[in-house]
């Protein structure tokens, strides 16, 4: 029988997963198909006991539901527990269980650039939802330094406060970083800033930044944003937010599959999507 996956958001027109997802799973020759739910914060809990009761095989999450789903959930792996965000879920055996895919998403994104973080200091911008995930999930690589800033700097205390893994973390004003900002070798970008059709505003300025940094940025709309621009005239590798989409969508296409998909077909098709 075909599978159903699917993706629950609010809105979700503009989301690349289905196109994205629908073309791997085709790929794979696997009998299934992924289609979007638009579903209103009133109807979670009816849209996910219908995809129960229906037997789905497996779903994204998306905003605004990533922490609004965790109560109806049959299990949730550790790591989603911790950051408190779901946004792959698994039938495993009619139990719907939650999982993280965005922050391993991010870390093999980096893959071709760093093997190890041992010796590598990193510095995130930001203190949102999207800085918990990268966050947690970099304490758990171990990097030498584990640095957070933010424009309001008790969020940033209140992030490695709240990690579950041990890191060798300071939470840095916006101030404070671009002072120090030589020191990282790699530096995330984690909010929405420089994001259409805001795209002349950066989170800092990267003047003193070490020209051998990696530079990334979640932001994908556009490519590359003043922030990376930035990074690049600075003679720093720089990283679009296209590839954490792709890994997370990877990640999640791998718990429900068992497949490890071709990462490259997936970011022709995303960059298609966003050149339409
Ligand atoms: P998300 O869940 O998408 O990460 P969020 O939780 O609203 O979004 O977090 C947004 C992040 O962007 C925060 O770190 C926020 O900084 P504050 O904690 O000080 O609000 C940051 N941010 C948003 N707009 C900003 C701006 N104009 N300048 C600096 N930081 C900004």
């Amino acid at each position: 029988m075909k599978k159903l996956f699917a993706v629950l958001g609010y809105p979700i027109g503009h989301s690349m997963s289905p196109i994205m997802l629908n073309d791997v799973l085709s790929y794979y020759e696997i009998d299934a198909h992924y289609h979007p739910f638009k579903v209103s914060p009133e109807e979670l809990e009816t849209a996910f006991r219908g995809l129960k009761a229906i037997g789905i095989s497996g779903f994204n999450v998306t905003i605004p539901h990533k922490s609004a789903i965790i109560p109806f959930l049959d299990g949730i792996d550790d790591l989603a527990l911790s950051i408190g965000a779901v946004n792959t879920v698994v039938n495993d055996n009619g139990k719907l269980i939650g999982y993280n895919t965005d922050g391993y998403g991010f870390i093999k994104g980096l893959e071709p650039y760093i093997s190890s973080f041992s010796d590598k200091k990193v510095l995130v911008i930001g203190a949102g939802g999207a800085a918990r995930a990268i966050y947690f999930t970099m304490a758990k690589m171990k990097p030498l330094a584990l640095d957070i800033t933010n424009r309001t700097v008790i969020k940033a205390k209140e992030l490695i406060e709240a990690c579950p893994f041990e890191s060798n973390s300071k939470a840095l004003s916006l101030d404070e970083a671009e002072v120090q900002l030589n020191e990282y070798d790699v530096v995330i970008q984690t909010t929405m800033i420089g994001m259409y059709p805001n795209i002349s505003e950066t989170p800092i300025s990267l003047k003193n930044l070490n020209t051998h940094a990696l530079v990334c940025d979640i932001v994908y709309n556009p490519l590359e944003t003043q922030f990376l621009k930035d990074a690049r005239q600075k003679g720093a590798t720089v990283q679009n937010g296209v590839e954490m989409f792709v890994y997370q969508g990877a990640l999640a296409f791998e718990k429900w599959t068992g497949i490890f998909p071709d990462v490259k077909r997936m970011r022709e098709n995303v960059l298609r999507q966003l050149e339409a």
